[in-house]
């Protein structure tokens, strides 16, 4: 088949654990459906987290950001493992991710959590509280305790800092607010506005970005609050607005929902580049043992063609064929209890979804 004029270039960070492995499914995914809606993805293989420290004593070199500035779009996998657990934090994997998205701008993490009927067994909650569940977790990314000074643990006293400017929540509560237009227009604030300043700065100011958007029902949520809503009643929410620690805690929470944490996808935006990845880790307790499911890191692939490329259709192939897939009963391990007919392998759940990417008319 000949080159199509339609090139793109992807960044691909592999990463530690079993990153390797499901990107590497994404991968073939990715090919099956460049191949059929004839576009070209070059891609280029970055280090980040673990084997970059291994490789040059930093997490992140430069040469992965520079890497990542001049590409169309990133594809990660997951960082982190036991072996780096002791590392200053600086040097520490996850230290990797985090200066990528603070360099890359990345202010904004969309995680969408659905639920896929076939699974509605799979979760440890009720499939009546969970059929037709459709939220979107806005995550503010580059700010927040994650990233505030001062911060300090000199072994008898540790502190870090929670900090958000009017700048920055207006920019995430901007996001929120136009993901919701083009949802069930409803925007929940999460906060701790009863205990912390931070979060009385952020609920104001959401409610200035609110005016902008009069159609948007909006509403406000202690955490706390929040974390058990999701469980009793998830369906009351479309979009839900949080800052960065409590969007990383909620959307794991939230992801248990669609029966495993290795289903839900995410992107990073915000800057001249967006960086999809799985909202899980990189689960070094079961690396290399092909039971890793690589369906978050597909989907992630997927919202990378819709939202970075704009190659909707190539992206709506690979939505439909996982839905096909879980339907006729192919489970990874993590899913295997619930109407598997076969157990697969990462492997081959991965050639399962390409082929019947291909397939697909
Ligand atoms: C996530 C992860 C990261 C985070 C870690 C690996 C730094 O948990 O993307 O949710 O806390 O943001
Ligand atoms: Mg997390």
């Amino acid at each position: 088949m000949s080159q199509s004029d339609k090139q793109y270039n992807i960044a691909l960070i592999r990463g530690d654990g079993i990153g390797p492995e499901i990107v590497e499914e994404a991968v073939k995914v990715l090919n099956a459906v460049s191949e059929k809606e004839d576009f070209t993805l070059n891609y280029e293989e970055y280090l980040m987290g673990g084997v970059a420290y291994e490789a040059t004593k930093n997490p992140l070199p430069d040469a992965t950001i520079a890497g990542c500035l001049k590409s169309d779009a990133i594809l990660f996998g997951a960082i982190g493992g036991y072996k780096w657990d002791n590392l200053a934090s600086e040097l520490r994997p996850e230290a990797g991710l985090l200066k990528l998205r603070k360099a890359l701008g990345l202010f904004a993490n969309l995680r969408p959590v659905a639920v896929f009927d076939e699974l509605l067994d799979a979760s440890s909650m009720k499939p009546e509280v969970l059929k037709g569940v459709d939220l979107l977790v806005v995550r503010e990314l580059t700010g927040g305790i994650y990233f505030g000074e001062p911060r300090e643990n000199d072994g008898q006293r540790a502190y870090n800092t929670m900090v958000y400017t009017r700048e920055e929540i207006i920019r995430i509560a901007k996001v929120a607010f136009e993901s919701a237009m083009k949802r069930k227009k409803k925007v929940c604030s999460v906060d701790k506005a009863n205990v912390l300043e931070v979060s009385r700065l952020w609920r104001s100011v959401v409610e200035e970005v609110a005016i902008s958007y009069p159609e948007v029902e909006l509403t406000h949520m202690y955490v706390d609050n929040a974390a058990m809503q999701i469980v009793r009643e998830p369906k009351q929410f479309d979009v839900l607005l949080t800052g960065n620690i409590f969007g990383d805690i909620l959307s794991d929470e939230a992801s248990m929902m669609s029966g495993s944490i290795g289903l839900l996808p995410s992107s990073s935006i915000g800057g001249s580049v967006g960086l999809y990845e799985p909202i899980h880790g990189s689960a070094p307790d079961i690396v290399g043992q092909g039971i890793a499911n690589p369906i978050a890191t597909i989907l992630s692939a997927s919202m990378m063609l819709r939202f970075s490329l704009g190659e909707i259709k190539a992206a709506d192939r690979i939505d439909n064929a996982i839905k096909h897939v879980l339907k006729d009963g192919y489970r990874t391990k993590d899913l295997a209890r619930y109407n598997a007919k076969e157990v697969c392998t990462t492997e081959q759940i991965g050639s399962i979804i390409a082929k019947y990417v291909a397939q697909e008319d």
